[in-house]
């Protein structure tokens, strides 16, 4: 009898730029302090990429790992897609330019524009794509240059974002591993909570938009915070239930990492320890899409995630969006 086919992770990379920006630094920058930072965020530092680098060249880093991990050429890559905020251009897709940078001639490229969600989205459409056998080999991505889209005068804002890309090579699988359900959610009507007003045909930019800063990302925390507890123990339990597991199965959750406090805030609500749930925004900020991927790529080589575990995956963004994700390694 054929066992169950499933798209499975099986490769993996991360790059982080090399330029770390401390909360000492923004001290000197915004007024703030390293004592407020880490008490409302848990963020000590992150990466900032250099004026040279593009969102594509961080996530062409990443992408390289992650088929060197997997053991593919970038002749077999036939799907890559790259979910990103912070786009090299509005036109083409990031995933165009990577595509090129990594020489996988054969593959088709998308964008997915889904905030802080992206890289889960992206993995729930390759997932189908691959399940469907219409592509055999995906790469997805997430991948920002936030520091290009923060207002470095607005430390309501500029403290919480860093710099970094992440990638997983997907491919089906008869053995058992893979993705085993998926959790998506939105709200539009709740968009301007978390976004970047001007610069697109709604507000196209003009020397008024800069003038008043409203290429920069704007956010109203609080409510951010709300409705991204809610949504993310909401989606995580789904996802579960869905894979027809219970928490007790789960080797680790791996959470989108914005903010300690809605880390700890969700681990409060699902009553899981703290050894269950990966954390690594204390040396990356938040870096929207990428947070995933790098915080998976690091899991795995710290051994706090095995193959065989069950891992549970979460994020919510802008959109809003949210999606889990289970995923037996
Ligand atoms: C952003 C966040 C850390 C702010 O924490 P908060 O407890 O809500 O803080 P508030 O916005 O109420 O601000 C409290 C005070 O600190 C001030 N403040 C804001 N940023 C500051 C900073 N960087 N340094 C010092 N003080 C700051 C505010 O101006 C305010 O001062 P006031 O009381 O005199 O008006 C919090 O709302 C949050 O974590 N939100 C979710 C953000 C997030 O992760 N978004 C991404 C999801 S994908």
């Amino acid at each position: 009898m054929k066992s169950t086919t499933r798209v499975a992770i099986t490769g993996i990379g991360s790059y982080v730029p090399e330029r770390i920006l401390t909360n000492a630094e923004l001290e000197k920058m915004v007024d703030t302090t390293d004592e407020w930072i880490v008490t409302r965020s848990g963020i000590r530092e992150r990466h900032i990429a250099r004026p040279d680098q593009a969102t594509s060249d961080l996530a062409a880093e990443a992408a390289k790992r992650a088929m060197a991990s997997a053991k593919v050429t970038p002749q077999e890559i036939d799907l890559i897609i790259v979910a990103t905020l912070s786009p090299d251009m509005p036109m083409p897709n990031t995933a165009c330019f990577v595509q090129h940078l990594i020489g996988a001639k054969n593959a088709t490229c998308i964008g997915m524009e889904a905030a802080c969600s992206g890289f889960l989205f992206a993995m729930d459409m390759a997932n189908q794509y691959l399940l469907t056998g219409r592509f055999k080999t995906a790469l997805v991505i997430g991948a920002e240059k936030l520091s290009g889209v923060t207002d470095w005068q607005d430390r309501t804002t500029c403290v919480l974002f860093g710099d970094g890309a992440g990638a997983v090579v997907l491919q089906a699988r008869t053995t058992g591993e893979g993705i085993l359900s998926v959790v998506t959610g939105s709200d539009g009507s709740l968009a301007h909570l978390l976004n970047i007003p001007a610069g697109g045909s709604r507000t196209p930019t003009s020397v008024e938009t800069i003038e008043k800063r409203l290429h920069f990302m704007k956010m109203e925390g609080k409510e951010v915070f709300k409705h991204a507890v809610r949504a993310m123990c909401e989606a995580s339990r789904k996802a579960v239930e869905q894979a027809g597991l219970t928490l007790s199965d789960i080797a680790c959750i791996v959470p989108h990492q914005a903010n300690m406090r809605i880390v700890e805030a969700i681990r409060d609500r699902l009553g899981v320890g703290p050894e269950k749930v990966f954390i690594n925004l204390d040396k990356y900020g938040n870096m929207s899409a990428a947070s995933i991927p790098v915080a998976l790529d690091e899991a795995i080589q710290q051994g706090r995630i095995k193959p065989g575990d069950n891992v549970v995956f979460v994020a919510f963004g802008g959109g809003l969006t949210w999606s889990s994700m289970v995923v037996r390694m």
